[in-house]
């Protein structure tokens, strides 16, 4: 597959901004070349734009090289770049599956890139067939989540392996929840995938939102596009150091992620059978996908006592559903409490 051929006419010729820092290698003592404050604090310099220390703990952990990762602030700013790379505002098309992220369409909508919705099938795997049809050159992305938010499932490999066989573009396929399933990362085939673009994040098993820290992976060929795309220093120096420290301590990381499965385990049993629950969709996340009875009522009886969930009953085929991240211990026997409760009450009032 061309990649050049894909990529937006401005963007192939475009002179990226280079940063004094980036210019700079090896070691100095006197940093009089980017207007900075030369008061020494923890931030008074600017973050290393190529993120080299980070990179390389990060290619070391997923066995890439450092050439074929960009990090980003947050995936939400990756999937920002990967689209203003690739796709020419009112032209060129960006597919994606549904239900699913909804930062796919807000994207698209925000860069005035046409969008087209892929329905999931009843389980919500993807459709092959759907996600190839009708296909012209301005078809240059296609989104698929695995495990996918908001249904918690992942998608078949071998579907997704089709896909990516028989999209003209680039596929992106994001991974954001990868470390709560049980399927392996696509990202072990990637050498062999030169037209997929792999997201994953540290928000979710890696516990670090709060810092927005997306990684994208991809050939060396896509990566270099996009890192002519992003701003100089769009990841801060406090963000490079903690992720670097939750890096090194991955034994946390795998014993929460360890908790977080026996709990969602421990939340489903607890849902199963239990009046008022109409269906419980398998999950490879840290959330569940339930269709409850009266959801509506439900979410406000919870809002009421202080637990937050997220009603996804307006999504596609996600009527009555609602979606229950999984807690602390303590917080997820609330929920299972008061979900209880509810149901009992509603009884005596009916
Ligand atoms: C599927 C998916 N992708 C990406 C994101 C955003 O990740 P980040 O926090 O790295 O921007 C989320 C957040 O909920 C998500 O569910």
């Amino acid at each position: 597959m061309n990649i050049q051929e894909l990529v937006r006419e401005n963007i192939k010729s475009l002179k990226a901004f280079s940063s004094a820092r980036a210019e700079f290698e090896g070691d100095a003592d006197v940093f009089l070349d980017a207007n900075e404050s030369p008061y020494q604090s923890a931030h008074n310099r600017y973050p290393d734009p190529h993120q080299r220390e980070l990179k390389s703990m990060i290619a070391s952990s997923r066995k890439v090289s450092a050439e074929q990762i960009i990090l980003g602030n947050g995936s939400d700013e990756l999937i920002d770049l990967i689209v203003r790379t690739f796709c020419e505002p009112k032209e060129d098309v960006l597919r994606y599956i549904s239900p699913s992220f909804g930062m796919y369409k807000v994207v698209a909508d925000i860069n005035d890139v046409r969008r087209e919705e892929v329905a999931l099938d009843d389980d919500f795997d993807i459709d092959v067939y759907r996600c190839l049809a009708d296909q012209t050159t301005h078809h240059k992305l296609l989104f698929l989540c695995s495990p996918n938010n908001p249904t918690g499932n992942v998608l078949s490999k071998d579907r997704v392996l089709k896909v990516v066989a028989g999209w003209h573009g680039i596929v992106v396929i994001d991974e954001a929840y990868i470390e709560f399933a049980d399927q392996d990362s696509i990202l072990y085939q990637l050498s062999q995938l030169e037209n997929v673009i792999v997201l994953q994040t540290f928000s979710k098993a890696m516990g670090g939102a709060g810092l927005r820290l997306g990684m994208g992976f991809a050939s060396k060929e896509i990566i270099n596009y996009l890192v002519k795309v992003k701003p100089p220093y769009n990841v801060n120096n406090h963000t490079q150091a903690i992720a670097k420290k939750i890096l090194e301590n991955a034994d946390l990381t795998t014993s929460q992620i360890v908790e977080c499965i026996s709990e969602r385990r421990k939340v489903t049993v607890a849902l199963e059978g239990q009046k008022g629950v109409k269906k419980i969709y398998p999950s490879d996340t840290n959330f569940v996908l339930v269709r409850f009875q009266e959801h509506k009522e439900l979410y406000q009886y919870l809002m009421k006592r202080g637990v937050i969930i997220r009603d996804r009953s307006s999504q596609l085929n996600c009527e009555g559903c609602l979606r229950l991240t999984i807690g602390l211990p303590k917080e997820n026997d609330m929920l299972i409490k008061l979900i209880n409760q509810y149901y009992e009450e509603s009884t005596i009032h009916r």
